[in-house]
C-alpha cells in the first residue's frame, strides 16, 4: 500500500507558518507599526510608505529607542523577542500576542529585509541587510537620526498565490484603510 499522508519538505513546512503571520500586506504594515508602537520616544512619529500596494516596496520608519548593536543580529531570528524571557514571562504578555517572530516571518516571505536603526548613544545609524532566514548578510554605517527605519523589498515573491491576493482591488484598499487607523490611532 502506498502511504498518502507524507510530510511536506522543510522549506515548504517553514514558509507555509510564516504566511500565517504576515497573511496581507496590510498585515505586514500592522506588524511593523506594532513593533514601532513599542518603542519609546516622547514625540512619537511614524512614517509608512507602500508602493504598489506594498508588493514592491513598502517601509516604516519611527523616532524610537532603536535596535543596539548587540541586539541587531538577534532580532530577525525566529522566536527571537525582547518581550519576554521565559515561559513564565509568556503567561503575563501573552494577552499581547507576543510571538517573536512577526520579523523572521516577513524576511521569509519576501526579497529583501533592510533595517536602518539608531539608538541614543550612538554618533550614526548602522544598515542591515537579512537574507530569508534572518541572518544578517550585510552592514554598513549611514546617517540617520535616532530611531529605526524598516524596508521591506518584493513581498511575497516566494508565494505567488499570495501576492495575486495583495494585488487586488479589494486588498489594496483594506490596507490603506488599515494604515490610516494604525497611524491615527
Ligand atoms: N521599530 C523597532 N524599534 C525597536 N526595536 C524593534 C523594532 N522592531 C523590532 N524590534 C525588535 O525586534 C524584536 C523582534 O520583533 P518581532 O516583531 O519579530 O517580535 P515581537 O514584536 O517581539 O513579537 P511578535 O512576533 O508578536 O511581533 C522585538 O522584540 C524588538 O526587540
Ligand atoms: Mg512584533
Amino acid at each position: 500500500m502506498v502511504a498518502e499522508i507524507r510530510s511536506l519538505p522543510q522549506d515548504t513546512k517553514r514558509r507555509l507558518s510564516s504566511a500565517q503571520v504576515a497573511v496581507t500586506a496590510d498585515n505586514v504594515v500592522k506588524e511593523l507599526v506594532e513593533n514601532s508602537g513599542t518603542t519609546s520616544s516622547t514625540q512619537f512619529r511614524i512614517d509608512v510608505v507602500v508602493r504598489n500596494a506594498g508588493l514592491d516596496f513598502l517601509s516604516v520608519r519611527d523616532n524610537g529607542s532603536g535596535v543596539s548593536v548587540v541586539d541587531a543580529p538577534e532580532m530577525m531570528k525566529q522566536h527571537t523577542t525582547s518581550k519576554l524571557r521565559s515561559y513564565e514571562d509568556l503567561a503575563h504578555v501573552q494577552s499581547y500576542g507576543f510571538r517573536g517572530e512577526a520579523l523572521h516571518s516577513i524576511a521569509d516571505i519576501s526579497g529583501a529585509v533592510t533595517v536602518t536603526t539608531r539608538t541614543r548613544n550612538e554618533m550614526a545609524a548602522r544598515v542591515y541587510k537579512f537574507d530569508r532566514v534572518g541572518k544578517i548578510v550585510s552592514e554598513g554605517t549611514i546617517s540617520m537620526s535616532e530611531g529605526t527605519f524598516i524596508k521591506v523589498e518584493k513581498l511575497f515573491s516566494n508565494v505567488a498565490v499570495r501576492r495575486e491576493i495583495a494585488a487586488t482591488a479589494k486588498a489594496v484598499a483594506k490596507m490603506e484603510k488599515r494604515i490610516r487607523e494604525l497611524v491615527t490611532a
